[in-house]
């Protein structure tokens, strides 16, 4: 089991795992054949995933404009999660297809907040794309058009999220074991 900062971390998904799962990933968002599409990364969780996918994209011809929107959101796993913009994009998504790319999919209140944003400024279309699924925690209806992996129900670590600012460099997704 890999040791990082002291702590015992069970790798869930490896980086040769995710590598396979995003060249499938970006097989599926070719096969929609969207129009002008524009990817929005939701930082932070979401950077190297987005960076990869984008690149898994280019394996398969396609070559959309990236932007970065960066989302808060306060308790989210909890009724009372209020969800702000702390970093908007710089273009203007009226009338392009839009695909957003985050880490986890949980309550789905990020996610439906970012969705329901672009679809307000007049975005022809929005689709979500997440590296996990936790589906056992959604607390809305929304659901992922491109989903890596099915999550159980642990807190997880790497390739871009954190647990208290820690872990995000990881190449694989795990648990941290014991205390932390
Ligand atoms: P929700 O779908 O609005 O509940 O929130 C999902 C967001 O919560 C993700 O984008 C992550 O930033 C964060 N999150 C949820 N579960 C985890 C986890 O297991 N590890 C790290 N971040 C998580
Ligand atoms: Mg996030």
């Amino acid at each position: 089991m890999p040791v990082v900062r002291g702590k015992d971390i069970e790798v869930l998904f490896s980086a040769s795992t995710i590598a396979r799962r995003n060249l499938e990933l970006a097989k599926e968002i070719a096969a929609h054949e969207y129009t002008d599409l524009l990817v929005i990364s939701v930082l932070k969780g979401s950077f190297i995933f987005a960076a990869d996918l984008i690149r898994a994209m280019h394996d398969v011809d396609l070559s959309p404009e990236v932007e970065f929107i960066f989302i808060s959101s306060y308790g989210a796993g909890t009724t009372s999660g209020e969800v702000r913009v702390l970093r908007d994009i710089e273009n203007d998504v009226a009338g392009r297809d839009v695909l957003l790319i985050d880490d986890i999919l949980e309550s789905g209140k990020t996610l439906s907040f970012a969705r329901n944003l672009m679809l307000d400024r007049g975005a022809k279309s929005c689709s979500i794309a997440v590296l996990l699924d936790k589906r056992m925690r959604r607390q809305t209806t929304l659901n992922a058009d491109y989903v890596g992996f099915d999550c159980p129900d642990y807190f997880v670590v790497g390739y871009g999220m954190d647990v208290a600012h820690a872990f995000r460099e990881l190449p694989f997704v795990g648990i941290v074991k014991g205390d932390a």
